[in-house]
């Protein structure tokens, strides 16, 4: 059942000229930015941001043309919010991976047009007895968007409990690129990584990653600074992070491409995502009345 009351919410959050709920792809209601630093689209089911562009900027998050919209169902492009666990969960194979946040409804608490131009928007997680069946836990969680030359995203897990509680967690981010034949990544050298296309090996990264086929890798350890080199775009893609001690790096390439069936025929060309995440053994222990930032935020530098 659709939560949301869009006049409601125009009335108590719209920002006149700036920000405005509306329906948006699949009929699922969006909040839609426009201000003088860039645009963004961010559907409340999820907290799933679907665009953001710098102004005069071409996109920097993909979404499939052939996504799926539909009432809790995860879109393929956008930033996904995996939260409480990412990947399968280890116990119970009939929960959903990545966790339920990427498609419940979220509810938007708070909108602010910042002094520096920038635009700012509150949301947080709706529990319902599916969730707290598959979270038995006290906590809140929120995603902070800050929409502005630069993206910032804030993922605020809140132990509300007795007891701690671990999570992992991931902001799913799909780039997008002109090629990723051409495109590279660099700031994971000389990292560990569990490689998923081969089995779960530990590997070592020498020197930047180049694109040849299927991959999905969970780089170590990893806090620094991370770039996306995109030569056919002329730009790079700047990720840093806080709170975060992972990196996931996925690409599907054709033959998976072609089985997920919602990513377009030559999807996989313009899309890579670079993950900032809490992963495999990377878990986030937050102690009773304690809280976890999962903090990012995403430039565009020239070549
Ligand atoms: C990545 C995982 O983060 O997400 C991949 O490392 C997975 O293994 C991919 O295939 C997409 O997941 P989903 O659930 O959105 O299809």
């Amino acid at each position: 059942m659709n939560p949301y009351n869009l006049d409601t919410l125009n009335k108590r959050f719209g920002l006149a000229g700036i920000l405005v709920f509306k329906i948006g792809p699949g009929g699922l209601p969006v909040v839609e930015v426009l201000n003088e630093q860039a645009s963004a689209m961010i559907a409340l089911q999820g907290a799933h941001l679907l665009q953001w562009s710098p102004i005069g900027e071409d996109p920097v998050i993909w979404l499939s043309p052939e996504a799926k919209f539909a009432e809790g169902k995860s879109v393929r492009g956008g930033v996904p919010v995996c939260w409480p666990w990412f990947g399968p969960h280890e116990q119970e194979s009939g929960f959903p991976a990545h966790g339920f946040a990427r498609t419940v409804p979220w509810e938007v608490f708070e909108t602010n047009a910042n002094q520096d131009g920038s635009t700012s928007i509150g949301l947080r997680l709706l529990q319902n007895e599916a969730t707290r069946t598959q979270w038995p836990h006290a906590s809140d969680v929120e995603l902070y968007i800050r929409v502005g030359t630069a993206l910032e995203l804030d993922l605020v897990t809140r132990n509300n409990g007795s007891t701690p509680v671990s999570i992992g967690e991931a902001l799913h981010t799909y780039f997008q690129i002109s090629d990723i034949r051409q495109a590279s990544v660099l700031g994971l050298n000389d990292l560990d990584y569990i490689d998923k296309v081969d089995g779960g090996e530990r590997k070592r990264q020498e020197g930047v990653i180049a694109f040849t086929g299927e991959t999905d890798r969970i780089y170590l350890d990893h806090g620094a600074d991370c770039l996306i080199h995109d030569p056919g775009l002329g730009r790079r893609i700047r990720i840093h992070k806080r709170g975060s001690h992972s990196t996931v790096v996925w690409n599907p390439w054709i033959e998976k491409a072609e089985k997920m069936g919602d990513l377009g025929p030559d999807g996989y060309l313009h899309m890579l995502c670079v993950e900032c995440a809490n992963a495999a053994d990377d878990v986030v222990k937050i102690t009773p009345g304690g809280e976890h930032h999962l903090w990012m935020r995403y430039s565009v530098e020239a070549l």
